[in-house]
């Protein structure tokens, strides 16, 4: 027997995305349920981006999850770009009047887990066989199987927060969504390390043996990133011969005062743009990887993530607490406008920094160029910091 419940909004995916939403909503009187497929220590265990735009930590403070955020994330006030042996710093502050806050997707992710405990919102973990239906009616519904067996959640909206591999894009039929594709030839191999980072900002470094990127969670905790072929497996590199060319590709005085450690987390990640329109099908809504990836370049990830849930946040509102669907129609052209301005900067970053295997010398010549004129030109430094910090919503 298929047990049947309701709700206003039924969200598929328990990652930022859709636990922002829920707990937005739910703390404007709206009702939702989350169906997430993995469990929650699963979800907790994934190491992701760690950058957080200024409107990104607006709504986590909105959305009353930014005290632990508040307390131990870091204010950023500048990032550095390291390129022929030399380092130059990008004054985010000066240049736009804003900073980034670096706390890591996990952390974050488990305050909005306790804040959605604390409201005591409805997650339900380990759904298997998510499905949602009847998309272009006015009843869609869920359903889903767990230990007790089937269940159906009817709702007035689906929200598909599933991630990039997620059921809820691929319930839209191929000829209702246009995808649009790039994917970079080479991967990141991430390594997390108890260790003090190199430098208390970013370092982004451009080098002939290729990217590499020196980040952090903490003052004691470090997250280093170089680029790698996509061939390479993490097998093939231990922490030695990470460290060892992580500190190839930075300048001197950088590599020099590197304290190497052994790696918690290592990883490989390729590299890809995607993106799909309309971010609507009937009474499904798509948001965050569900719809679109960047690469990490330029830390855009989870705050484009974060602008559709504002967007979404605030269509839904509108509707029931107004009557006003002005929102919701216009969500797919809102969310896409800012989604394709990530795109844009993240694959602007991407070509900037890193080594393409076919790049012939006159694509070298131009990756040059675009790095001098960078640092001769107060108003490219402001065309940088501007994205980096986040357009508004
Ligand atoms: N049914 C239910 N849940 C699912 C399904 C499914 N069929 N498929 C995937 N999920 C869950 C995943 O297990 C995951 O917890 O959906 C969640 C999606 O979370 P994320 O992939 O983290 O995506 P999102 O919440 O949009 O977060 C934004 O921006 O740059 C990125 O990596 C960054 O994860 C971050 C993302
Ligand atoms: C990270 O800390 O994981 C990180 C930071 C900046 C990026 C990408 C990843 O651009």
């Amino acid at each position: 027997m298929t047990s049947a419940t309701r709700t206003q909004v039924g969200i598929i995916g328990g990652g930022p995305s859709g636990l922002l939403l829920s707990q937005l909503l739910q703390l404007r009187g709206i009702d939702t349920v989350v169906l997430e497929r993995r469990s929650r220590d699963y979800v907790l265990g994934r190491i992701r981006a760690g950058v957080l735009e200024h409107g990104f930590a607006e709504l986590m403070r909105e959305a009353q999850v930014g005290e632990r955020m508040d307390r131990e994330g870091q204010i950023h006030e500048g990032v550095y770009i390291a390129y022929d042996g030399r380092r130059e710093r990008i004054d985010l502050h000066a240049l736009t009047g804003k900073t980034v806050m670096v706390y890591g997707q996990t952390e974050l992710t488990r305050d909005l887990y306790e804040g959605r405990d604390r409201l005591g919102g409805k997650v339900i973990h380990e759904a298997e066989d998510v499905r949602p239906q009847d998309l272009n009616s006015s009843h869609p519904y869920i359903t889903y199987r767990d230990g007790s067996g089937p269940h159906r959640i009817d709702c007035d909206y689906v929200v598909g927060c599933d991630g990039f591999h997620g059921v809820s894009r691929q319930s839209i039929p191929k000829d209702k969504i246009q995808t649009f594709e790039k994917i970079f030839p080479f991967g990141w191999l991430g390594v997390l390390s108890r260790t003090p980072p190199v430098s208390s900002e970013l370092i982004y470094a451009n080098h002939e043996r290729g990217f590499a990127l020196c980040s952090l969670r903490s003052a004691t905790l470090s997250r280093y990133y170089i680029q790698v072929p996509l061939s390479d497996t993490v097998q093939e590199w231990s922490d030695e011969l990470f460290f060892e060319e992580l500190k190839r590709r930075l300048p001197e005085e950088v590599a020099s005062s590197m304290v190497t450690g052994v790696s918690i987390e290592k990883s490989i990640a390729p590299l890809r743009s995607f993106a799909v329109e309309p971010m609507r099908y009937g009474n499904l809504f798509l948001a965050g990887d569900a719809a679109h990836i960047v690469p990490p370049t330029g830390a855009k990830g989870l705050n484009t993530a974060a602008s559709d849930i504002y967007y979404l946040y605030h269509a839904l509102v509108d509707h029931y607490a107004r009557g006003n669907d002005r929102g919701l129609e216009s969500y797919s052209s809102r969310a896409l406008a800012r989604v394709w301005k990530g795109q844009r900067f993240s694959w602007w970053m991407t070509k900037l920094l890193h080594r393409f295997p076919d790049d012939s010398p006159y694509d070298r010549r131009l990756q040059q160029t675009e790095l001098a004129y960078l640092f001769s030109s107060e108003r490219a430094l402001a065309s940088l910091a501007e994205n980096y910090v986040g357009l508004p919503f």
